[in-house]
């Protein structure tokens, strides 16, 4: 597959924007918001030494021999031979900071659509989609995939991260007060952010201001779904929170992936289905990266 574009959208932040055609546009046509890649980053340059962070510049060094999981956050289905996928990056060490150096007309080995994705449940009529951090990526593709093919469904987004710079989404100047993720509003959903730091919307953790938000509007339980992806603490908040307000949830894992298609057994997620006693262990390449958010068994 070719790289069409990579550009940096905030420090750390970056797009990276593919095009498949042919047998890859076929696989790509019909991915699940929620699906992921395994990309190798094997044969990608590191960018000089003067481009890479002091915190990486002894990490950076490590050889990249496994390939690396990444989710997309927009998928253009043109035609079934012509697709472009979208990756929402953050650089975080060897193998997101080779990807920086990525420019159109280079050629990517990826191997995909992987997992399972998020499901719609018959009936549903509300779907919140609570972010935190690097969470945002797959949400922003369900965000769109839920208004073209749900279009009566509401959808309303909750992002949160420490600060504003750690939010990996454009937030328009006038959202002091919780609104206007312009990745969002281009779709026409209502969106709110939380910080850590007050530095933009609510100031405290996404999971209370979900909270407080469903307290306000009370929608009926059994039409709402959370879907949800970040952290796994905050994940764990986000169970608890659908499970006070008895709102079905579906969060994505994230796990070391050294394979990707359930053959390494490196990523195992505990899960404990209703009513049972004793725990399974799951593989969250195979049998997720999404869960029932009642299912699983954090820490
Ligand atoms: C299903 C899935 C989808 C993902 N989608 C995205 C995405 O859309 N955008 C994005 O930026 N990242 C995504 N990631 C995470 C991404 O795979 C890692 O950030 C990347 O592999 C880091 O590689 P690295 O060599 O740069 O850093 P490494 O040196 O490998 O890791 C840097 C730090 O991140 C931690 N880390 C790395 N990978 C994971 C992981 N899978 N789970 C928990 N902690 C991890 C490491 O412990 C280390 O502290 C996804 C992961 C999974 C499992
Ligand atoms: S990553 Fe190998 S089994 Fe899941």
């Amino acid at each position: 597959m070719k790289v069409r574009g990579n550009v940096a959208v905030k420090e750390r932040f970056y797009r990276l924007s593919l095009r498949l055609n042919g047998k890859g546009a076929l696989a790509f046509s019909q991915v699940i918001p929620g699906q992921f890649v395994e990309v190798s980053l094997c044969e990608t340059a590191l960018p000089s030494v003067e481009n890479i962070p002091d915190d990486l510049l002894d990490s950076s060094q490590r050889q990249i021999i496994l390939r690396r999981p990444f989710s997309f956050c927009d998928v253009e289905v043109t035609s079934q031979a012509d697709v472009r996928i979208e990756i929402l990056y953050c650089v975080l060490g060897p193998a997101t900071l080779r990807m920086t150096t990525l420019a159109e007309g280079d050629r990517l080995s990826i191997i995909g659509p992987l997992g399972n994705g998020f499901s719609v449940p018959d009936g549903k009529k509300l779907a919140l989609l609570v972010a935190g951090g690097m969470g945002a990526p797959p949400l922003q593709h369900l965000a769109g995939y839920l208004k073209a093919n749900f279009p009566k469904m509401r959808v309303v987004v909750f992002a949160g991260a420490k600060s504003v710079a750690d939010l990996p989404f454009s937030v328009q100047s006038s959202d002091k007060n919780g609104h206007g993720i312009s990745e969002f509003t281009r779709f026409g959903i209502e969106s709110y952010i939380a910080t850590d730091d007050g530095s933009a919307g609510f100031q405290g953790v996404v999971t209370e201001c979900a909270d407080r938000w469903i307290k306000r509007n009370r929608p009926n339980a059994a039409e709402t779904i959370i879907y949800s992806c970040g952290p796994e603490q905050m994940l764990a908040e986000v169970a608890k929170l659908a499970a006070k307000h008895n709102i079905d949830c579906q969060v994505s894992m994230e796990r070391m992936m050294a394979c990707g298609i359930g053959v390494c057994q490196s990523c195992a997620v505990e899960t404990r289905a209703t009513g049972q006693t004793e725990t399974v262990y799951k593989l969250c390449c195979k049998d997720g990266p999404i869960f029932n958010g009642k299912d699983l068994v954090f820490e």
